[in-house]
């Protein structure tokens, strides 16, 4: 009886470990079949169009993106997190994207450095745009 249930438990152990390593092995491949589920909840919306001035932008700094509409229609989204020390961006003015902490601004249409000590541009993020609707892709 107790030697039944150690092989069990060895048994039960043994495949729980096979399939955390099967899943850490495979899951992030994308080859898979069950990856999609994951990525369909993770649409999230981020805003409307309407929230985002043309021109201009918004900074979402829980999801720590801005998004910007350099021309009407057409929508960039970028890190927020300046790539001088890594403040968050604070403010979208006058075509620039600016970090408080020690001046850095970088350009709304592609991220480029307009000016401060941003040693490079801010990283591009992917969004998608469903209607009025602005979503991380
Ligand atoms: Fe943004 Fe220094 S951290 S300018």
């Amino acid at each position: 009886m107790t030697h039944r249930e150690t092989r069990r438990t060895v048994l039960l152990a043994t495949g729980a470990a096979a399939l955390a390593a099967g899943c850490s092995k495979y899951g992030d491949s994308g080859s898979g079949s069950g990856s999609s589920s994951a990525h369909a909840s993770g649409g999230q919306e981020l805003a409307k169009t309407t929230e985002i001035p043309v021109g201009g932008g918004k900074i979402f700094k829980d999801q720590k993106v801005v998004v910007t509409q350099p021309k009407q229609g057409e929508f960039k989204a970028f890190s927020a997190i300046c790539t001088h020390l890594g403040c968050t961006v604070s403010e979208v003015s006058g075509g620039t994207i600016d970090c408080p902490c020690h001046g850095s601004k970088y350009r709304i249409a592609d991220g480029s450095v307009a000016g401060g000590p941003a040693p490079k541009p801010l990283p591009a993020e992917q969004i998608k745009v469903e209607g009025d609707s602005i979503r991380l892709a």
